[in-house]
């Protein structure tokens, strides 16, 4: 071997080890235990070799990793550390503090989700921004009726559009096809109406291609290793995804764009058709310090996303749940029948009466979450979480699904049981690990508007219809399917009208 050969052996070894040793004396001094990386590299190696398919269900290799490693755990992919919460108690520490508001600047996420700049309320950003946007976001939506009593009505009219469109749709066939997609566009048009006050037919092609956009993002399984590590922006084929989520984003925003440009020229202060006029006022007002056009643009966006996917995709996955636990829905039609009957739809005052169903819901919720990690916090300051540090800066991530399918948290976690959130007098009890909405301050925006969206579809589908697995010898899959946002693999159903 020449002198060359072993000087540079020597470089690269003495700058591993420097490195080792800079982060353990450094900010990471007692840091939280994780897999072993190697500087520039991290520990994508461990994680590409994580098994269960690494790229295509990243989830299950992050939970995985974290039975092994701890509640806290350090994962480092490529030069970003960053640290998974695993478990109630850390999360609710975490989240309980003032500054773990903040998102850390992630050059990469914030140029696919929204050209680069950390605007509006859900992904980009923390700080002053983001609350002044979530503050007029949450009074905004209270105001046009999400999540009060009342909003059940608009909501059932959607419900109507869905029950005629399914019959349609199964006539002579008894088949309703792509049922994971199927209630993106229905759950849409709630989110929208609160929005802008438009609806789209189920069959427009626009509407549509706006899931298709999105899917190229958030089903995107290396979303998450992509934005932890940069530069696989820069190497096939991580390069060619990147690029395409890019594309499919821009083209995504050119309809919000247009819906915006549409209601501002038709804009009439004494006529507030939804969020983006109520926004309008106080950019014309000049209160504020973020009302921008931007602004209103992602906050659209982050509605769109936050309140269609995740909504769409619960949907989804109760009938997958149905379809698998047919005595589960025989159980809810009885309570329904007894109930309400079958001379009228269900509507939010039933909800106490029908536990059961609710209890269904709760279950899907908890057993398929569709947020199952969220989106990266930070702190401006070291932290602490169950004793171990947290540099200032270090993007932190709730694994949510671990208290939802957490033993500790959760009898037989992966059996789907209604009857655990039911207690001896049939009342719904809400456990401590039910947590699919996020914890603390940034917990999501929607839960209410979510709740009753849900419960509207969910009872009055199962009133009407009886859902089946097409095969029962060979039933959908439960292993959850995205990158960012989760929901059940691609499965039609046999669907057929009740008496
Ligand atoms: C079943 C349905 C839903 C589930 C399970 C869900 C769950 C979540 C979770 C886990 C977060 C992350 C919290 C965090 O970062 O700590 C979140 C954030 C958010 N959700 Fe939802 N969500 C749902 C529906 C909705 C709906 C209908 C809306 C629309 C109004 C909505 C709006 C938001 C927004 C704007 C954020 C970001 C909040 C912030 O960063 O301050 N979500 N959601």
């Amino acid at each position: 071997m020449s002198f060359l050969a072993v000087f540079l052996i020597c470089l690269v070894v003495g700058y591993v080890l420097k490195a080792i040793w800079n982060n353990l004396k450094g900010a990471w001094h007692n840091s939280p235990p994780g897999p072993i990386f190697v500087p520039g590299l991290g520990s994508t190696l461990t994680f590409a070799m994580g098994g269960r398919d690494a790229l295509k269900f990243p989830l299950l290799v992050i939970d995985d990793m974290a039975k092994k490693y701890g509640e806290v755990m350090r994962l480092t992919m490529g030069p970003q550390h960053t640290v998974f919460l695993s478990g109630l108690k850390s999360i609710k520490e975490f989240s309980s503090m003032e500054e773990t508001t903040m998102r850390p600047y992630n050059e990469t996420l914030l140029e696919m989700y929204s050209d680069g700049e950390p605007l509006g309320m859900g992904i980009g950003i923390g700080g002053e921004r983001w609350k002044e946007q979530r503050r007029f976001s949450a009074r905004a939506l209270r105001d046009l009726g999400a999540g009060k009593k009342g909003m059940d009505a608009k909501i059932l009219q959607e419900v109507v559009h869905t029950i005629e469109d399914i019959k349609d749709k199964v006539r002579g066939t008894q088949k309703l096809k792509k049922v994971d997609q199927y209630f993106d566009l229905p759950d849409l048009n709630v989110i929208w109406a609160l929005v802008a006050g438009i609806r789209y037919e189920y069959d427009d092609p626009v509407a549509h291609k706006q899931f298709d956009y999105l899917r190229s993002f958030l089903q995107e399984s290396t979303a998450g290793p992509l934005t932890a590590t940069p530069m696989l922006k820069y190497i096939p084929p991580f390069s060619g995804i990147y690029q395409n989520i890019r594309k499919c984003m821009d083209e995504f925003r050119v309809l919000i764009k247009s819906v915006i440009r549409n209601q501002a020229e038709t804009f009439d202060p004494e006529h507030i058709r939804g969020y983006i006029d109520k926004f309008l006022v106080e950019q014309k007002a000049n209160r504020g310090k973020f009302f921008t056009d931007k602004d209103l643009i992602i906050n659209c966006q982050d509605l769109f996303i936050a309140g269609s996917e995740t909504a769409s995709k619960t949907l989804s996955n109760c009938f997958l749940w149905m379809v698998l636990h047919p005595e589960v829905q025989d159980k809810i039609q009885e309570e329904l029948d007894t109930v309400i009957g079958n001379s009228r739809h269900v509507i939010m005052d039933d909800r106490p009466n029908l536990p059961y169903t609710d209890a269904a819901l709760m279950e899907v919720r908890r057993i398929s979450t569709p947020f199952p990690i969220t989106p990266p916090r930070t702190a401006p300051r070291d932290i602490t979480i169950q004793g171990y540090n947290i540099p200032a800066g270090t993007p932190v991530q709730m694994n949510i699904y671990s208290v939802l399918r957490g033993e500790k948290y959760f009898d037989n976690p992966n059996e789907f049981k209604p009857e655990r959130f039911l207690n001896a007098k049939k009342e719904i009890v809400v456990p401590e690990g039910f947590i699919p909405f996020g914890y603390g301050k940034r917990r999501c925006l929607g839960e209410n508007l979510a709740t009753v969206s849900n419960f509207m579809f969910f009872a009055n589908l199962l009133q009407v219809f009886t859902f089946r697995a097409l095969d029962p010898k060979h039933p959908p899959s439960t292993l959850p399917c995205g990158g960012l946002t989760y929901g059940p693999q691609p499965f039609d159903v046999s669907v057929s009208v009740r008496d």
